[in-house]
C-alpha cells in the first residue's frame, strides 16, 4: 500500500526537500536550442558553467502521478531568454499542470499538427497543458522563475522533435520586452 504525504515545496527556491528524483541542466547541454549559434558560443566562454535550471521530483513508486518543482535562473542568450529544452509526452492522452510559485515567464506551447499558444507565467497562476500539446517554459523576468509541475507518471518526455527542429515561436527580448516572434529556423 502506498502511503499518503505532505510535501514542502518552496516557492522561492524550488527547493522539496523530500524529493527522490534531482537534476541540474548546465546551459552548456542546450546547444542547438538557442537560435543565435554566435551568442550561445559569447556565453559559455564567458560562463562555461553556468545552470540554465533545476528539477526536483517526488515521486513514490507504482504511484500513478508524481510531481516537483523546476527552478529557472534568468538570463539571456543573445536576445532569447533562458528556457527549458521542452517535450512532448510521450502518451498523446497525458496532459501536464505548470503552477507557478515565484517569477514570470511565458509557456510556449504547440501541437504536432502546427497549432501554438502561449500562457502568461506568474505567481498564482496554473497553467493547464492539455494532452498533446509541447510544452517549454521561459524565464523572462529577472529573478528564479519558481514553478511546481504535476504529471502523470508514465507520460514519457519526447524532446527528439524539438531538439532536431526546435519549436515554431521563440520568446525574444525586443525593446525591453519580451516578445513572441516565429522562429525562422522551423
Ligand atoms: C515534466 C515536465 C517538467 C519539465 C521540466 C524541465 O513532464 O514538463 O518537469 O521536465 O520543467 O523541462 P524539460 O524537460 O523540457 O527540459
Ligand atoms: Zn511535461
Amino acid at each position: 500500500m502506498i502511503r499518503p504525504d505532505g510535501v514542502f515545496m518552496d516557492g522561492r527556491s524550488g527547493a522539496v526537500p523530500k524529493a527522490n528524483e534531482h537534476y541540474s541542466k548546465p546551459v552548456a547541454e542546450l546547444r542547438g536550442l538557442y537560435h543565435d549559434g554566435a551568442a550561445f558560443d559569447d556565453f559559455l566562454r564567458e560562463s562555461p558553467h553556468a545552470i540554465g535550471y533545476e528539477v526536483a521530483g517526488y515521486r513514490q513508486p507504482g504511484s500513478d502521478i508524481f510531481f516537483g518543482t523546476t527552478t529557472m535562473y534568468p538570463g539571456k542568450i543573445g536576445d532569447e531568454y533562458f528556457m527549458t529544452r521542452g517535450h512532448y509526452h510521450v502518451r498523446d492522452d497525458c496532459g501536464e499542470a505548470y503552477y507557478t510559485q515565484s517569477g514570470t515567464g511565458l509557456l510556449l506551447l504547440q501541437t504536432r499538427e502546427g497549432e501554438t499558444s502561449e500562457v502568461e507565467m506568474g505567481p498564482g497562476v496554473c497553467a493547464f497543458i492539455p494532452p498533446g500539446w509541447a510544452h517549454r517554459s521561459v524565464n523572462t523576468g529577472s529573478n528564479p522563475l519558481v514553478f511546481a509541475w504535476f504529471c502523470q507518471t508514465t507520460a514519457g518526455h519526447d524532446y527528439g522533435d524539438i531538439v532536431t527542429r526546435g519549436m515554431r515561436r521563440l520568446a525574444v527580448e525586443r525593446d525591453g520586452h519580451p516578445t513572441i516572434v516565429s522562429n525562422p529556423a522551423f
